[in-house]
């Protein structure tokens, strides 16, 4: 079956890294092309509690509601309290080298924008979380490394830090709301936390799964989302040279509104993949179901590649939005990235058509 990013194979265009923008950001933003995720869910949710989405679920688009720009988030955040800590254990590590060869088409985001306008449902489904995830505790904090391994083991996370090579790279990075960033991602590649985990001849999948404590994250009591977020990869997408695991953003440790003290990071895919706050590292032999695929598959599929052909059921994704710049962007295929991923899914499309985008 043909599908339009067999028919998009464009080249990447690439120049040398821009500097971050000193001046003052422009906050007045035209209003988003997309539905925000975060109102449709939660309406979509609320009626399929209330036992009705079946007999409305064909005019849900009409109730939802605008929802918030980074313009409104960043009034409703204090300009001071990014969820940065002096008392970080792991301050020392940074900033850390940049790795030349990412390089940007694009200036970076402001910092004060990509740490104020975030996703992380654990602490509510508003842009303007970032007050919320203050209560997230850092230490102590414990990640598993466990399934087809040879040798499950479970790390204190400075110990993990202790033995993988820190480096910064920047990276664009896109929602599947069609809005776009440009961020300095500090971490370690995914290839290296494989290497510590020796997956066994039979492992396919790597799954994560975020830390689950309703009373740390009360987003979490909304028992209407199947907790604790989950997302998954294949063993060659997480060893793919552009899978990073990220600690830290803007040259500093990682603030608890992005997803402290480690998250995913692929950038080409759509940011709902980029799972925060990772607290274990399983190895499968199943493909794992992932948050958004159990809560509406039909919209947020496993693979989740960027592709500009395929639009989301309820919007275009030709085009997106840097947050904090006026107009609008094309989209690119694999968000740019194609020359590093587009071998990944080379047999897939034949085997799993559209798919490749669900
Ligand atoms: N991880 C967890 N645990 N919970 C979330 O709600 N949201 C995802 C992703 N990772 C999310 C998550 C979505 S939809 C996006 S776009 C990115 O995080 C946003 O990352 P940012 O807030 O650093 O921009």
């Amino acid at each position: 079956m043909k599908t339009g990013m067999q028919k998009n194979r464009r080249s990447v265009p690439v120049r040398k890294s821009v500097p971050v923008p000193t001046g003052k950001p422009r906050w007045w933003i035209p209003e988003s092309e997309a539905t925000p995720e975060a109102v449709w869910h939660d309406r979509r949710r609320l009626l399929r509690s209330m036992g009705v989405y079946g007999a409305l679920g064909a005019s849900l688009p009409a109730l939802v509601a605008c929802g918030e720009d980074e313009s409104q988030a960043a009034e409703n955040n204090s300009q001071n309290n990014l969820g940065l800590s002096s008392e970080d254990p792991s301050l020392a590590l940074y900033p850390a080298g940049r790795n030349e060869k990412y390089v940007l088409d694009r200036a970076l985001t402001e910092e004060r924008i990509a740490t104020t306008y975030n996703n992380f449902y654990e602490f509510g489904s508003s842009k303007s979380i970032h007050k919320r995830a203050q209560r997230l505790q850092l230490r102590p904090w414990e990640v598993a490394i466990e399934g087809l391994v040879e040798k499950p083991q479970v790390l204190a996370i400075d110990d993990l830090f202790r033995q993988v090579a820190f480096e910064e790279r920047l990276y664009r990075h896109r929602c599947v709301e069609a809005w776009a960033m440009a961020v300095p991602w500090t971490g370690f590649p995914f290839a290296q936390l494989v290497a510590l985990a020796k997956p066994l001849e039979s492992a396919r999948y790597v799954r994560m799964t975020t830390l689950l404590d309703r009373e740390m994250m009360p987003g979490q009591k909304a028992a209407w989302y199947p907790w604790p977020y989950v997302e998954g990869l294949t063993l060659e997408e997480a060893t793919n040279e552009l899978a990073f695991l990220a600690t830290g953003i803007y040259g500093k440790p990682m603030p608890k509104q992005n997803g402290a003290p480690l998250r995913l990071v692929v950038p080409w895919k759509y940011g709902f993949k980029s799972i925060k706050s990772i607290v274990s590292f399983e190895f499968t032999a199943e493909r794992p179901v992932s948050f958004w695929e159990e809560v509406q598959g039909a919209e947020y599929g496993f693979w989740a590649n960027v592709n500009p052909e395929v639009p989301h059921p309820r919007w275009s994704q030709a085009q997106e939005r840097m947050l904090g710049v006026e107009g609008k962007r094309e989209t690119l295929l694999y968000n740019g990235y194609e020359p590093e991923v587009a071998s990944l899914y080379a047999g897939l499309y034949e085997s799993e058509g559209d798919r490749l985008y669900r």
